[in-house]
């Protein structure tokens, strides 16, 4: 790790703010995505105090493009937390931060042994993957019993003083060397003691047993334009609570005719007209998204929000390609 960490802006980092921010936008993050929305927060909001004084409006904006935005919410939420009852002062042990919103085991272990030495395994995909694969652990790492044995076991390996380094070092060791499907182990500096290497197996590892069900969903986005203005409401349920859309009428496959659309809704339309159909679906973690966008004139719909101001607002991101690629072109 000395030799080989990648150089990454917290680094060397001792603010608790700082590592919860940098873990908080990691999750289910690739870190080439997630430096510059770390850079953004800690140049926007320096302190906890200045997050907890944003609003969520100002937040998902931030937030915006990055996914699974109910990470950006609980972000502002356990700022305002600290702020107001643990006198600004993140905890400094792992079981504490672990009673946060938005902070699970990983992360609380991850944030407790970057800050504060504490000696616990911060065991995130990539430590399952090593672990899994080094000892030749055959357990359903989809299985959230199977976590606790990770988590055990890593943190018995966690020698002298330096826990936050180990959990790092085996973080980039899977991220650079122990890769899913490109692993490269002839670079690996413990190929001579991997089990899975010497039995050949290593594809075999972790075993992952996929249960979800993905859900397919057929949006239907109705664009309302008059002059420079656009009708833009704002969520209030759903993994894009908080963000901006068009008003959306949800169907259970695709809709191809404006009178079929025009008999699902309780607005009263006209001139309904296709815009955009995507045959591909834009693919969530549960989701795959089905997204049409149609152009509507309607007498009891008004628009509310002028074009120039449409970048305060925080869009879903096929919603705001569209804006960019549709709408905004259009009126430069
Ligand atoms: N992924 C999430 N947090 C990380 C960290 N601190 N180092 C490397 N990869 C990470």
């Amino acid at each position: 790790y000395d030799d080989h960490s990648r150089d990454l802006p917290w680094r060397g980092e001792k603010d608790p703010y700082k590592i919860w921010l940098s873990e908080i936008i990691l999750q289910q993050t690739r870190i080439e995505q997630g430096l510059s929305y770390y850079n953004n927060f800690v140049n926007t909001y320096p302190t906890v105090y200045d997050l907890a004084n944003a609003s969520e409006d100002e937040v998902l904006k931030l937030w915006e493009g990055l996914g699974y935005y109910s990470r950006g919410r609980n972000l502002l939420f356990t700022a305002k937390d600290i702020v107001s009852n643990y006198d600004g002062k993140f905890p400094d042990n792992a079981k504490e931060l672990s009673n946060l919103k938005g902070i699970g085991s990983y992360t609380s272990a991850a944030i407790s042994s970057i800050v504060n030495g504490e000696k616990i395994a911060a065991v995130d995909g990539n430590a399952f993957r090593v672990l899994a694969r080094y000892y030749n652990i055959d357990k359903d790492i989809a299985q959230n019993s199977t976590r606790k044995y990770f988590e055990e076991l890593m943190t018995e390996l966690i020698e002298g003083d330096r826990p936050g380094d180990f959990n790092q070092s085996i973080m980039d060791l899977g991220s650079a060397v122990c890769k899913p499907k490109r692993y490269n182990c002839e670079e690996c500096p413990l190929n001579e003691s991997c089990e899975s290497f010497a039995k050949n197996i290593v594809d075999l590892r972790p075993v992952k047993i996929k249960r979800i069900k993905i859900k397919d969903r057929y949006l239907n986005f109705l664009v309302l334009r008059e002059g420079n203005s656009i009708l833009v409401e704002r969520r209030n349920s759903g993994i894009w609570k908080g963000l901006y859309q068009f008003p959306m009428i949800e169907s259970n496959k695709i809709i191809e005719s404006e009178n079929e659309l025009e008999s699902l809704t309780n607005f009263n339309l006209s001139n309904v007209k296709l815009l955009e159909q995507h045959s591909k679906a834009h693919k969530l973690s549960h989701q795959n998204l089905f997204i049409s966008y149609w152009e509507v004139k309607s007498r009891a719909l008004k628009v509310n929000v002028n074009l120039n101001d449409i970048e305060n607002y925080s869009f879903p991101k096929p919603l705001k390609e569209f804006l960019e690629y549709n709408i905004l072109e259009v009126n430069i």
